[in-house]
Order: C-alpha cells, then structure tokens, then sequence
C-alpha cells in the first residue's frame, strides 16, 4: 500500500486526481471512506476527465465520464449509464490509517 495523500487534502463528497509515476488514480472522499480507481474509463480506455479534478456528475452522485458521459457508482464503479452498461471502472483497494490515505496501486 503506498500513501497517496492525507484524508484533509481531499475535500469531502468531491473527487481528485492523481499521477503516481505511469499510473493515473482518482480518488473520491465520502466523509471518513475514500474510494479509488485507476483513471481509465472502460468504454474507450481513457482518461475520465476533462478538466482536472472533474470526475463527478452535476449532483456528485455518480463518477461521470467527460467523454461520452458514462455513470459509475462511487462505492463500486459499476457503469449505470452511458454507453457501457454494467462494466466496471478498476477498482483500488483503498483504506484510511492515521489520516493517511494508502492505496493498492
Ligand atoms: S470514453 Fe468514457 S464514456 Fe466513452
């Protein structure tokens, strides 16, 4: 596990990203539960955003892609619309400890 960030630099019910070496990670805050994907929308294979930091829908229900507008639950990053129903973004094993955030990458 490798520690991305602390907790406080990731602002609470938003997403964030980041580059660590090749791999591109996001990470989304939900209270104390943070959750993390590789970057990687499964419908063309490439990066969810469009401008940094941007990977939730207009309601912050949803991981939303920038590209053709796939919905992924934030909890499991199951795509429940757009143009890759039922796919999954990859997800990281993720845990919080000590107000650091470490992350399987
Ligand atoms: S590339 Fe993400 S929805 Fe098409």
């Amino acid at each position: 596990m490798q520690e991305i960030c602390k907790l406080d630099e990731l602002p609470d019910g938003e997403g964030r990203g980041f580059d660590i070496e090749l791999d591109a990670l996001l990470l989304i805050r939900r209270g104390e539960q943070v959750f993390a994907y590789r970057n990687n929308c499964p419908h063309r294979g490439i990066r969810l955003e469009w401008q940094p930091d941007q990977f939730l829908d207009y309601e912050k229900q949803y991981i939303q892609c920038a590209t053709h507008g796939a919905l992924f639950t934030i909890d499991e990053g199951e795509c429940i619309a757009g143009p890759c129903p039922g796919e999954k973004l990859d997800q990281l094993r993720c845990r919080v400890e000590g107000g650091k955030v470490l992350v399987d990458i």
